[in-house]
């Protein structure tokens, strides 16, 4: 090889080097791992699963006796339930008005329908044999079985119907 040859051969190896050595600066390697990250992040990362909603607990129409809705009066969490002209509502979103502590506790886990009629929060409105017969209401007034209507219809736009309430004795004949 002649001089010429030889100063070319050198020439280029050392452009080799140099070019080398201006690729991997520590700022392309920033970029390169910059651009790394983003195709990873777009076309490789596994999406998570799409979160369904949590499916709301199946409600189950049940038959009561003033004697099994007692316990729902919403103590350690338990639902409240009142009940309405024969029907079981649940009026547990409205546990500020019914839940311990709450200024309608007395209607929870009991058959609300006179002490609403008469808008009265008396003891005497609730029955009290919970092993008798249901309150039959008849003595009401034209005005109070109004006011009990308002209620009802207020009930039917927020609650969930859940079950109805018998008389102990009634649950079989009901089925
Ligand atoms: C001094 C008299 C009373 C006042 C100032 C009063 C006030 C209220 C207020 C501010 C609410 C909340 C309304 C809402 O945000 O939807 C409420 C709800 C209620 N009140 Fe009264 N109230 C009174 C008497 C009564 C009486 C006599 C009864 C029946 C015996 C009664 C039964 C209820 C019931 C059942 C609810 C809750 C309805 C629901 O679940 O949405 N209130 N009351």
């Amino acid at each position: 090889m002649d001089y010429v040859q030889q100063r070319v051969a050198q020439f280029a190896s050392n452009a080799d080097t140099s070019s080398n050595n201006t690729l991997f600066t520590p700022l392309n390697g920033l970029l390169l791992s910059v651009l790394l990250y983003t195709a990873y992040a777009f076309f490789l990362r596994p999406t998570p699963p799409p979160q369904l909603p949590k499916e709301e607990p199946a409600i189950v129409f049940r038959t009561f006796t003033p004697r099994t809705l007692l316990p729902y009066n919403g103590e350690d969490g338990k639902p409240v339930y009142l009940a309405v002209r024969g029907r079981v509502f649940d009026v547990s979103r409205g546990r500020n008005f019914y839940g311990p502590g709450g200024p309608y506790a007395n209607f929870a886990g009991r058959d609300a329908s006179r002490g609403l009629a008469c808008g009265s929060f008396a003891e005497d409105m609730l029955t009290k044999d919970l092993d008798g017969p249901l309150d039959t209401l008849e003595d009401l007034g034209p005005s109070e079985l109004e006011a009990l209507r308002g209620w009802e219809e207020r009930f039917e736009e927020k609650y969930l119907v859940v079950g109805k309430l018998v008389a102990v004795g009634e649950e079989e004949k009901d089925k």
